[in-house]
């Protein structure tokens, strides 16, 4: 058993709290190789902002879960050699789909989990997760669970329709589980296609698609329900259109992607989320930088080449999540 305090990680509970008072989100980020990972961090350190290094089941079949574990034990490290004294980082699971996974990421050294009961009947949510959050506890591991679905199709996480959170529901939830964070479904959804366009409106003047808005009487009412309570946001990435046409300008493929508007993105910080789930603007800024770079210099074959100016991008969308849509910068305790 890794004790994750030791290695100097922390978990959600007194950022979240901080979070929820303050008026910010603390950012969630996936991670799946060296370079996001650098990334990440090299822009907490940068804005002085608490973080969530996440990691998906898919990211533990891709890159070994081992290995990653090492990574972010080396993160809170190398956030250290780049000149914060005090990093506050959470390695936490991102869609936790059964006791036993949940149990071997604490065991490894996980601070926090996710148990996805979301697309189980009520009970059996409810009954599953209430599991983890005793074995977690026992280590002061945090748990964030699921009510409501999300749509979209990832490696490891798909479901046709979304289904928002009911608010009748969250304090019998929160309760009987005794979870610390909840995430719910408002009209997020993972990947880079989160609306049709016959869902979405055109921009008259630049002919992009305009999605519907998030479901924030949803939100007001999860809200009223549980005064205080950590709320996470899934499935928020906003696909900036300027990668997407990088992408496409180099070879790419990428039709009618579209995101979450970060205006909206920004005003849910500023309510009880907590925490706002990102990754599929990572993998738009690495791709878009590696095929931008290779297509300019095809004479290139070392990774560090085109995997620096990756680097580089991710870097910068990271910090412009921090600063501009979370509002997490500066918020380090010390
Ligand atoms: O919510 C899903 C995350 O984006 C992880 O995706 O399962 O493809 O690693 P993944
Ligand atoms: P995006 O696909 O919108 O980046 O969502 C990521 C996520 O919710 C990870 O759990
Ligand atoms: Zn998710």
């Amino acid at each position: 058993m890794v004790d994750y305090k030791q290695i100097g990680l922390v978990n959600t509970r007194d950022m979240f709290a901080k979070a929820v008072g303050g008026g910010y989100a603390i950012p969630a980020f996936n991670f799946n190789n060296l370079e996001q990972m650098q990334a990440i961090i090299m822009a907490a350190v940068e804005t002085k902002s608490p973080v969530i290094l996440q990691i998906s089941k898919g990211a533990r079949n891709y890159a070994n879960q081992t290995l990653l574990r090492y990574m972010a034990e080396g993160a809170v490290q190398y956030a250290k050699e780049l000149g914060c004294a005090h990093p506050e980082i959470v390695l936490h699971l991102d869609h936790g789909d059964s006791f036993e996974l949940c149990k071997s990421c604490i065991e490894m050294g996980f601070s926090s989990v996710m148990i996805d009961g979301s697309a189980l009947p009520y009970d059996e949510n409810v009954a599953l997760t209430r599991r983890v959050v005793d074995y977690a506890h026992q280590y002061d591991v945090t748990v964030e669970g699921e009510l409501g679905v999300l749509a979209g199709v990832e490696d490891e996480v798909s479901a046709a329709e979304s289904h928002y959170t009911k608010p009748e529901e969250v304090i019998d939830f929160v309760t009987k589980t005794g979870v610390d964070s909840l995430a719910i479904s408002i009209g997020t959804s993972h990947g880079a296609y989160k609306f049709t366009p016959e869902q979405c409106t055109k921009d008259p003047e630049t002919g992009r698609l305009l999605p519907p808005p998030l479901a924030f009487d949803v939100l007001e009412a999860i809200e009223k329900k549980l005064p205080g309570f950590p709320i996470v946001l899934h499935g928020s990435s906003s696909v900036p259109q300027e990668d997407v046409d990088t992408i496409n300008a180099y070879g790419g493929n990428l039709k009618a992607a579209v995101g979450i508007p970060e205006e909206q993105l920004r005003k849910a910080a500023k309510s009880a989320v907590c925490k706002i789930n990102i990754d599929s603007d990572s993998r738009l800024a690495m791709t878009a930088a590696v095929r931008k770079t290779l297509a300019e210099k095809p004479a290139e074959f070392d990774p560090r080449k085109y995997l620096g100016p990756a680097r580089d991008h991710m870097k910068e969308l990271y910090i412009h999540k921090i600063v501009n849509v979370l509002g997490s910068d500066g918020k380090l305790a010390q």
